[in-house]
């Protein structure tokens, strides 16, 4: 007889805000990665994969991301994943262990609909403040191998977003709580 166990993230097993996990900063991974580690890493794949499926998206209730971190299913490590397709349709994949921002431009950008996130059922309008082009470092669990990487625009964004949650940062912390909506000065809109 064979058992066939599908293993994967669902709704309930993201946390939302207001729990204190997702204020908190998360650990550094161990390499070799742990059987729990390799899970995690695995699972989140997996659930963007299946939130971009619209059929398997709309099966298993799963709200579409382009983008999840550990600490949104529980797991105090730094780690994330991102997929998601530039401004030219190119896309963009990667699991990101131990991240780590080099750098960043001094140049800013928002997104013109604003963010959201899969631990925020709440809505909070407003400009999130971003670095328009960022360089990152880390291990990419896709690749098997330490990467540089290189965004900017929308990518850049998704990608500053995730490594956020690292820290205990949500998307709305950087909006201007007073002038929400009023074009970021000096920053790229996207
Ligand atoms: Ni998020």
């Amino acid at each position: 007889m064979m058992i066939v166990v599908i293993v994967m993230i669902l709704k309930k097993d993201i946390i939302t805000d207001g729990n204190p996990l997702l204020r908190q900063r998360c650990e550094n991974v161990t390499f070799p990665l742990s059987d729990a580690d390799e899970k995690a890493i695995q699972d989140m794949l997996k659930y963007i994969d299946m939130s971009q499926d619209e059929e398997l998206s709309k099966k298993y209730d799963l709200q579409p991301g382009v983008g999840i971190a550990a600490p949104q299913i529980g797991i105090l490590k730094k780690m994330f994943v991102v997929k998601a397709e530039d401004e030219n349709g190119v896309l963009h994949h990667y699991a990101l262990i131990n991240p780590k921002m080099l750098s960043h431009s001094v140049q800013n950008s928002y997104l013109q609909s604003g963010e959201g996130c899969l631990s925020v059922p709440q809505i909070h309008e407003g400009f999130v403040k971003r670095h328009y082009k960022i360089k990152m470092a880390g291990y990419d669990y896709l690749q098997k191998k330490d990467v540089v990487i290189v965004a900017k625009g929308y990518i850049s964004i998704v990608i500053q977003h995730e490594y956020d949650h690292l820290f205990g940062i949500l998307y709305y912390d950087h909006i201007d709580k007073n002038n929400p909506l009023i074009p970021i000065e000096g920053a790229t809109e996207i």
